[in-house]
């Protein structure tokens, strides 16, 4: 404790900022290992340097970045990798733009720029800062431009002890998915959603991955904070973080949005809010001409795998249309529980009449949706299985690695030491009619 004190007087007198850390006396929210405060606090150099999936992965990278609020330049540089230092004589600068965030620590600067342009399936190298304070040279990869196999990570809610206990999880899914196109994290990514210090465990537990990984993020409920109007609104943290698309239903900018990639198309739709304004949007975006996959997330799952929860509202928006659409695979978080489903197509109804419709349908189950819900931080419910569900986990921190070729969608849950929990497959016929082939041992149908 002296030491920590020690170092937390040092940073604040090394930073010149006259704030000493304080201990943080909420027991249900202090972190089992935490640095002080201070230490969360933003400065000339860039940190929680972030790329953000774009919807134009192929041509485009969307960088954002985080320093103290006197550091007004927005630079990106960005050259072709090469494998000796020889890229930076040319490089190429673009400038961003900046906003004032004021935390509950205090105010920093957060930052976002683009580079477009790009070439696809090309290695690059890029740098972010003010000119004279830069970031480490950081590798990415643009998309291709056409259909081709891909992997990407899937997450439950990280959301507690994300310093103490999440890093391992996003760190082991690294090791295991080094080349993976994005990070996908279904909501709850932190507790508070305006607590700094939670957003600083994020990116520290994640560190360089998402300096050369993109982040694909839906807001859960706990990115949601209560309002001026005593409504809930999003975080400020988010917009500010992240440089998501902002194509979707007005007041949803950066948590509905959808992105193309390789023969997949990715939806976030934001469970949180603006169900009805979703539900149409849906609708239009699905129905054009949409790649092979298609792939749906958001927080609230429609198959709860909590005891006694349901989110039937939820479910009779927005499955029918996942029907229609032919919508493959849904991935969702929330219940801090595992629980994947059989193929589901929509039964009217509460969660406990899905449940006897589904148990007498089972073994006809060759058309719909397959549902995830899956938790990757260390906060457990009790789960109780269902006919639902095709298999589960309880107590069990899990990460999804989910490779995607264009007549195959491979699927594996992991859990935190990085053995295989659950796997299946979705095969793609020449007539277009997909097929599950469960890869693990199914336990018995409740
Ligand atoms: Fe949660």
């Amino acid at each position: 404790m002296f030491a920590r004190v020690l170092v937390a007087v040092a940073v604040a007198v090394v930073g010149g900022r006259g704030v000493l850390a304080h201990e943080d006396h909420d027991h249900d929210h202090t972190p089992a290992v935490g640095w002080p405060d201070a230490l969360y606090l933003p400065t000339p150099f860039p940190d929680r340097i972030c790329l953000s999936i774009t919807a134009d992965a192929a041509h485009e990278i969307a960088v954002t970045w985080r320093t103290e609020p006197a550091t007004e330049a927005s630079r990106l540089e960005i050259a072709v990798a090469e494998g000796g230092p020889d890229f930076v004589g040319k490089a190429v600068r673009r400038e961003g733009t900046s906003t004032l965030l004021t935390t509950d620590l205090g105010v920093a600067r957060y930052h976002e720029a683009r580079a477009s342009g790009l070439e696809p399936a090309t290695r690059y190298l890029y740098r972010v800062g003010d000119g004279e304070h830069w970031s480490e040279w950081c590798q990415t990869e643009t998309s291709a431009a056409e259909a081709k196999p891909f992997v990407f990570v899937y997450f439950g809610d990280a959301q507690n002890d994300v310093r103490s206990h999440w890093s391992r999880v996003v760190r082991n899914a690294f090791r295991d998915a080094p080349r993976a196109a994005f990070f996908l994290h279904a909501g709850d990514l932190i507790n508070r959603a305006e607590s700094d210090r939670e957003w600083g465990e994020w990116f520290e537990a994640s560190g360089f991955i998402h300096r050369t990984i993109p982040a694909l993020a839906t807001p859960g409920n706990h990115e949601m904070a209560r309002g001026d109007d005593g409504g809930r609104r999003l975080s400020h943290h988010w917009r500010p973080t992240f440089a998501f698309p902002e194509q979707g239903p007005e007041g949803l900018a950066e948590t509905c949005y959808a992105i193309d990639y390789q023969g997949a198309r990715f939806i976030s739709l934001n469970s949180n809010e603006q169900v009805a304004e979703q539900t149409q949007w849906l609708a239009d975006v699905l129905s054009d001409d949409s790649p092979t996959w298609k792939i749906v997330t958001f927080h609230h799952p429609i198959f709860s795998s909590a005891k006694g929860r349901d989110n039937q509202q939820l479910r009779e928006a927005w499955q029918p249309l996942f029907d229609r659409l032919g919508v493959d695979l849904v991935l969702q978080g929330h219940d801090h529980t595992y629980a994947r489903s059989p193929r589901l197509t929509f039964q009217p109804g509460s969660l406990e009449e899905v449940n006897v419709a589904v148990g007498r349908q089972r073994q006809q189950s060759d058309t719909g949706t397959v549902y995830v819900v899956s938790v990757s931080g260390p906060k457990m419910y009790d789960l109780e299985p269902q006919p639902v569900m095709a298999t589960w986990a309880t107590r069990t921190q899990l990460y999804q690695v989910i490779s995607v070729e264009p007549d195959r969608l491979s699927y594996r849950a992991l859990n935190a030491i990085g053995d295989v929990h659950d796997a299946f497959r979705l095969e793609r016929a020449a007539d277009g009619s997909t097929s599950l082939i469960n890869d693990v041992e199914q336990p018995d149908t409740p």
